[in-house]
């Protein structure tokens, strides 16, 4: 909906309450119209009416692009780092916007609190959660942040990440345990990954009686590789350990059922592979451990529980939480299945043959990935496998072959890590090829 067609209510004193009411007026022929040309339609589900993305979309590749905004002439096969939402998503938020900016004092007071637990509640249904245990957060940097410094460690705690850990997660675990006296444990992950059980040992050869959190990635971010969370979590439980999984990376790519994975918290991202506005994130906790949560920011619901709590954390713009629902249903319309198997088949493509061209390793075999992938740079690209070094070529990749990829340093070299939406197809990844074997210069 557009604040113009909103506008057209004529009487001055029914304008206001037009505005309030712009997302349920939708059966007005102005506003039908905007929402078949936005691709949303009006359907009933159940006793009330949703929202569904209804046009028709071909098939998988490059003509989903101009669903999306993505600069024309750009391999952009780095989805993985920020995500990309569809310009139907985007338009939901903004309706969203023009609601709020219309009357902000009734929107926020009134309209966005039923608003906001509707959305979570979507959200919920989709992870297969109660609603009462999921709230929005700005990212799942936010979301881990939140647990970190929820829990009181005393000196000698510690607490286990693993090699392949997000650097910010590494970095939030080390500002809690400088001020804690807590410890970080680092469970060295060898990459190339070949199994499920290199994984686990792994982690359960770092856990100890003194391990108080573990922090397990769901999908790791250098390789992409998908860890056996719920065996993890089984046997740090067993061992008094609480478990918090790092989920940036699994909303849209895995299914989740979240509370059969048995972890106390799981920090999730929508704007990565769930198709919302960016800042959607969440996190979900088991009921018994919400008594002790906080956002970051402490505000008026404090004391007041797990979601009042986090639904107000102080004024924002709410629009990405409250378009998440869109993001679920366009993923939905496109075929959550199909959508998967074509990602996944994508990149283990595409991986394959880049890494049989370079004559370098794959991060993990393709049943250990979802939508990403990491290969091995060849020799001519290699150098001092830092964080800058990685940069560089990443930036260099951009600017002079526009390719937008990921690059990292994994165990001692530098690797890329390519990733597979529905807008992708296999010319995309044809240039990263060439120029791998190419060199920089
Ligand atoms: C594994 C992992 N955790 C956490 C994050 C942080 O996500 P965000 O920047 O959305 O907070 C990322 C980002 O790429 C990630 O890959």
């Amino acid at each position: 909906m557009s604040p113009t067609s909103c506008q057209t209510a004529p009487p001055r004193a029914r304008r206001v309450k037009d505005y309030i009411d712009c997302g349920k007026i939708v059966s007005t022929k102005l506003d039908a119209e905007n929402a078949t040309r936005s691709g949303w339609n009006d359907v009933a589900s159940g006793s009330s009416r949703q929202r569904r993305y209804t046009r028709p979309v071909s098939g998988f590749g490059q003509s989903l692009r101009r669903e999306f905004r993505l600069e024309p002439g750009v391999d952009f096969i780095n989805h993985g780092s920020f995500g990309a939402a569809p310009v139907a998503v985007l338009a939901e938020a903004e309706r969203w916007r023009s609601r709020m900016e219309a009357n902000p004092d009734d929107f926020l007071r009134d309209v966005l609190p039923a608003a906001l637990r509707a959305a979570a509640a979507e959200l919920a249904r989709f992870v297969r959660a109660e609603p009462t245990d999921v709230a929005f957060v700005e990212n799942a940097t936010a979301a881990i942040s939140a647990v970190l410094r929820s829990l009181e460690f005393r000196p000698g705690d510690e607490i286990l990440l693993s090699s392949q850990s997000y650097g910010a997660v590494r970095q939030a675990v080390r500002f809690v345990c400088d001020r804690t006296g807590a410890k970080p444990v680092e469970a060295r992950v060898r990459v190339p990954v070949s199994d499920r059980a290199e994984l686990i040992d792994a982690l359960v050869q770092a856990l100890g009686p003194r391990t108080r959190l573990v922090i397990v990635d769901h999908v790791s971010s250098p390789s992409g590789v998908i860890w056996p969370v719920a065996e993890i979590i089984a046997l740090a439980r067993s061992q008094g350990a609480r478990v918090l999984v790092d989920g940036a990376h699994a909303p849209g790519q895995l299914e989740l059922d979240l509370p059969a994975l048995g972890a106390d918290w799981y920090a999730g991202n929508c704007h990565k592979w769930l198709f919302a506005a960016r800042g959607c994130g969440f996190l979900w906790s088991r009921r018994e451990a919400q008594r002790e949560l906080h956002p970051l920011a402490i505000s008026h619901a404090y004391g007041s529980g797990f979601t009042a709590e986090f639904d107000w954390t102080g004024t924002r713009d709410f629009s990405a939480w409250l378009a998440c629902g869109p993001g679920i249903r366009f993923l939905q319309a496109l075929g959550t299945e199909a959508a998967r198997a074509y990602c996944h088949s994508l990149v283990v493509a595409a991986g394959d043959q880049i890494a049989r061209a370079w004559g370098e390793p794959l991060g993990g075999p393709p049943h250990l990935h979802g939508f990403m992938m990491a290969v091995r740079l060849p020799p001519r690209w290699q150098r001092a496998a830092t964080r800058e070094n990685a940069a560089q070529l990443q930036s260099l990749l951009m600017r002079e072959h526009r390719v937008a990829v990921a690059v990292m340093p994994i165990g001692g070299a530098l690797w890329t890590r390519i990733s597979a939406q529905v807008y992708n197809s296999a010319q995309d990844y044809e240039r990263l090829l060439e120029v791998g074997l190419r060199g920089p210069d």
